[in-house]
């Protein structure tokens, strides 16, 4: 099994690293952003707020839910926290209780086992299917469905994937939620970073589904700590509620006010973030795949998610060499679930230049180690 220690014994800190493993946008926060943080400060905009969060903001939010997402949603469903970390925490305290089973899918993004750890709750894993582009498997999941089953976790666009929930897969989704009673908690951080399709919501389909959401990854607004929940089942709604209440009082001011310039005024800047990574998926998925990795073409997020060539090495063994022999760092697959073992998550939210070099230093430590190999396997076949 994965071991986060491993990290620990890799200098990160070494200059001559190029991390691909980095989790957040390269980019700044979007200028109309930087005015809100200012305007706050300026108008002393720094005392507590209402604890669900300032209400221009959350009608900011419902209306975006409405036009974007197809959520019907009033502003008093929606609570402003601190990240989507927080709200994803919560809903999952709030609706899970102790000896309940939650189904993730795997592989999934890293802090979900740990939040149905926290709360009693016992993981139920439902393996996704690289060969069908990790999308959700609908039929699988009913087959994992029992009495004690309270949610089903989804992420899409998904870390570590990229893959993106298609409109039947999202109303099918809610489908399974409604005819079994069970709550999907939808994270949907990615959805403002997708490419030739869309990703769409279940909250569009069904009222037994929390919408998570937040301002980190398309206006990358990571150090600014904020992002939302909207739900409209009023139980788990005063039960997010009273945890956020008694334990953050209240997301930052600053980052709320923050957070509404985005909405209202930072859509051009999310599309050039876009752009930007677009140019640079195109490039590392086309220099992956000559490598010999088998690498897909991601609808979402800045991940790639490749196969790692038949070398004969776990996930973590390979990150490992790949990492003291050519200073790139990525992440193992494994530390996405077991169904990721065999593959390793590359972040494209570096510089052009920075992801060239990656390939670069990537080849030559393939020709010094796998060539004779790769020669040797040719002849015979
Ligand atoms: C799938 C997923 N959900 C949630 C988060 C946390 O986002 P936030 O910064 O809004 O807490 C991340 C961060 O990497 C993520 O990848």
């Amino acid at each position: 099994m994965y071991d986060p220690i491993f990290w620990q014994l890799l200098d990160i800190r070494d200059p001559e690293v190029i991390s691909l493993g980095l989790g957040e946008p390269i980019f700044n926060v979007p200028d109309p952003v930087k005015e809100g943080v200012i305007e706050a400060i300026k108008s002393d905009f720094t005392h507590y707020t209402s604890t669900r969060g300032i209400p221009e903001l959350r009608e900011a939010i419902a209306e975006k839910l409405k036009a974007e997402n197809f959520i019907d949603v009033s502003p008093d469903n929606i609570i402003v926290t601190c990240g989507t970390s927080e709200a994803l925490f919560y809903s999952v305290m709030a609706v899970v209780n102790p000896g309940d089973e939650v189904i993730l899918p795997d592989p999934c993004y890293v802090s979900y086992p740990p939040y149905v750890a926290f709360s009693g709750g016992k993981v139920v894993y439902v393996g996704l299917n690289e060969d069908k582009g990790f999308s959700i498997d609908l039929e699988s999941i009913k087959e994992k469905i029992t009495d004690r089953t309270k949610a089903i976790i989804v992420n899409f666009p998904s870390n570590p994937t990229g893959a993106v929930l298609s409109k039947d897969d999202a109303r099918g989704l809610a489908e399974v939620a409604d005819d079994y009673g069970v709550v999907v908690i939808s994270d949907e951080i990615y959805e403002g970073i997708t490419y030739e399709e869309r990703s769409y919501s279940p909250a569009a389909f069904s009222d037994n589904v929390v919408t998570v959401n937040g301002f980190s990854k398309a206006f990358a607004m990571t150090g600014l700590r904020i992002g939302y929940v909207a739900v409209k089942n009023e139980e788990i709604l005063k039960g997010i509620l009273r945890l956020h209440q008694y334990s953050m009082i209240c997301a930052s001011s600053i980052s709320q006010k923050a957070a509404y310039y985005a909405l209202r005024y930072s859509n051009d800047s999310v599309k050039w973030i876009v752009e930007e990574f677009r140019k640079r998926r195109d490039l590392i998925v086309n220099g992956l795949n000559k490598l010999g990795f088998k690498c897909p073409k991601p609808k979402g997020a800045f991940y790639v998610f490749p196969k790692i060539p038949d070398w004969g090495l776990s996930s973590t063994e390979f990150v490992v060499k790949m990492f003291k022999e050519a200073k790139v760092a990525a992440v193992p697959g494994i530390a996405f679930g077991e169904h990721g073992e065999g593959h390793v998550r590359f972040s494209y939210s570096n510089t052009i230049e920075n992801i060239k070099q990656a390939l670069d230093r990537l080849e030559g430590f393939i020709a010094n180690n796998y060539a004779l190999q790769r020669g040797a396997k040719a002849k015979t076949s």
